[in-house]
């Protein structure tokens, strides 16, 4: 009898999704410290035929030539900039991802960021948590700026941005984006977004959301220069990669008020301590990496991922896919 493929997951998955996987495969799961130490990933790589990974999993080079049976790797995760996807598809291995099913809970996400930080929401909340709410209904307190009638600057109008497009819309809010590339006139038509340069979007914008991946392109772009050029007033939400904000520059800028605000789903590095600077700040609603973070959303995401992995292990192209 052929001997089952193995597979290996650096963190556990829904009890589901472990039950199907062991039907058809040896199934191994890493239980201790998250993220899995490089050394230990790199023993287990050597091993297996399908790989099941976290965005915080660094799949590099080194990593990759270790895995010589290797066939398919599939990460739980929308991004994929933690996977070296040009030396994968070299050494032909698959590599499958979760878009589609994540793109309307991560724009929710965004836009409560957005309403929260604009509204004050959690620095009411924190106020009243610390026994700090003393008056009622004062005329300027907790004062926060209206959604409606102000300029949303979508950074990266793909799936997520155009999801948070038509949510913004039905706040009344006026909608720029930029991108590489120019999306079709009709689908700007139907969303209703105008495309402005990156300069533009930056000095026209009342909020600024970023829906960008992680690249070479993007990294630390979000910094002095950019805080300067943006509105003394406007916001920043970032649910895409912490890594693309330099965080000391927008510290600086919330401190020295070159910015109104920010609500911030990611981080620079993850998780952020409790005495974390931007812990410190009131103008700033931070959550913990949760854009995806639904039942029904990592559900699906778990099903898209052992969907992959099958595809992968099988020798076809995974449903989602990237490089090879
Ligand atoms: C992703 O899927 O890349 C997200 O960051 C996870 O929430």
């Amino acid at each position: 009898m052929m001997q089952k493929e193995r597979v290996f997951l650096t963190r556990t998955l829904h009890e589901f999704a472990l039950k199907e996987l062991k039907k058809k495969y040896r199934v191994e799961i890493h239980s201790g410290k998250i993220p899995i130490p490089k050394k230990k990933l790199a023993e287990k790589i050597k091993n297996i035929e399908g790989l099941i990974c976290f965005p915080y999993d660094k799949i590099d080079r080194d990593l990759i030539d270790g895995a010589k049976n290797l066939k398919v790797i599939s990460t739980y995760s929308v991004g994929f900039d933690h996977i070296d996807i040009e030396y994968a598809k070299e050494k032909k291995i698959r590599v499958g991802y979760t878009p589609e099913v994540l793109t309307k809970a991560t724009a929710d996400l965004a836009f409560s960021l957005m309403l929260d930080v604009m509204r004050r929401v959690s620095e009411g909340d924190r106020i009243i948590r610390s026994g700090g709410w003393k008056e009622i209904y004062g005329a300027y307190d907790y004062v926060g700026t209206d959604l409606q009638g102000k300029t949303l600057g979508i950074f990266g109008l793909g799936r997520i941005g155009s999801a948070l497009a038509k949510r913004a819309k039905s706040f009344d809010m006026k909608i720029i984006y930029h991108n590489r590339k120019k999306i079709s006139k009709t689908k700007e038509k139907r969303l209703l977004v105008k495309y402005v340069s990156f300069e533009k979007l930056l000095t026209q914008s009342d909020v600024i959301s970023i829906h960008v991946p992680h690249s070479k392109q993007t990294d630390q772009l979000f910094d002095n220069k950019v805080f300067r050029k943006m509105k003394k007033s406007s916001f920043l939400i970032n649910t895409a990669r912490g890594k693309i904000v330099n965080e000391d520059h927008l510290l600086r800028a919330l401190k020295n008020k070159l910015i109104a605000g920010a609500g911030l789903d990611v981080f620079e590095s993850e998780p952020i301590e409790k005495n974390h600077p931007l812990t410190k700040i009131e103008n700033v609603t931070l959550a913990p990496h949760i854009g995806s973070s639904t039942k029904e959303t990592r559900a699906k995401m778990a099903e898209i991922t052992i969907k992959n992995l099958h595809l992968g292990i099988s020798g076809r192209k995974p449903k989602f896919s990237v490089g090879y």
